[in-house]
């Protein structure tokens, strides 16, 4: 007898697990009703008549169900980085990424560069934009930089972090100091008055030209002027102070010490 019942409950267990869903994208779960596979969403028509199960976004899955529908937000991207797009059919970076979602392994999607900011669904780093409007994404596309003829630390968004290089000089990609806004002259760099204007490097004498040949004559060799010298004030370097004034000074420490 017992024997006996334990075939029958087994017969319907089986019969239960087999039990066919007229929805080909469900599966019967508990008490024999039809619930969505893995990968769909919504009822399935044994849950709800007229109901179905429709396929997750691509690259997107959801897990079986059991006990209830599958609600539409059941379906997550395989790639983190990644959302479903709005006609529920792939799957897109999110903001503020680029590239093309995988359905496995590593996120095909990249975090734009520091600084800047994508819409959803950005495939390229073009797609990337500074937040600061005198910047400009750096050649290793890694963060935005100050752009040519402009100084400073970039900004994520308000007020600009880079300020325009002084009148008549120039700067690259990049240039973060005031200092490294170079001027036409190579031979001149800029002094700190302000506004700061170009003046003849150490060591040479003369006025900066604004194009061509420098105005800075170099001194004569073994000579030195202080930057910013309009004329001729070079001069032998003075041994003294350079050389003989920190022995003298040592050599007295030491008496003293005795
Ligand atoms: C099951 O899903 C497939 C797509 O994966 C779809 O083509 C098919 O129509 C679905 N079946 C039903 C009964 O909804
Ligand atoms: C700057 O000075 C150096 C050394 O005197 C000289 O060789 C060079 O030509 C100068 N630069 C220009 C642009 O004249």
């Amino acid at each position: 007898m017992k024997a006996i019942s334990l075939i029958f409950i087994s017969l319907a267990v089986i019969a239960t697990v087999n039990a066919t869903c007229a929805d080909a994208n469900a599966t019967a779960g508990q008490g024999g009703t039809c619930f969505c596979n893995a990968g769909y969403y919504g009822t399935s028509t044994d849950v709800s008549s007229g109901g179905s199960c429709k396929k997750c976004p691509t690259g997107a899955t959801s897990p079986a169900s059991t006990t209830s529908g599958t609600l539409k937000s059941s379906c997550t991207c395989i790639d983190t980085n990644a959302i479903p797009d709005i006609t529920y059919t792939l799957c897109l970076c999110n903001d503020n990424y680029y590239g093309t979602p995988t359905s496995s392994g590593a996120s095909g999607c990249t975090p734009c560069p520091t600084g800047s900011k994508s819409f959803a669904g950005s495939t390229t780093v073009t797609q990337c934009l500074c937040g600061d409007f005198n910047s400009v994404i750096n050649d290793a596309k890694t963060a935005c930089q100050c752009k040519a003829n402009y100084y400073g630390t970039p900004t994520s968004s308000g007020p600009s972090g880079c300020t325009k290089c002084p009148t008549d000089t120039t700067s690259t990609i990049g240039t973060t100091a005031l200092s490294s806004c170079a001027c036409p002259d190579t031979n001149a760099s800029l002094n700190t008055a302000n506004p700061p204007v170009c003046q003849c490097k150490a060591n040479f004498y003369g006025s900066p030209t604004s194009s061509g040949a420098s105005g800075c004559t170099a001194c004569p060799n073994g000579q030195i002027a202080p930057a910013g010298s309009s004329t001729n004030v070079c001069k032998v370097a003075s041994t003294s102070s350079t050389y003989i004034l920190p022995i003298v000074s040592l050599l007295f420490s030491l008496v003293m010490l005795i």
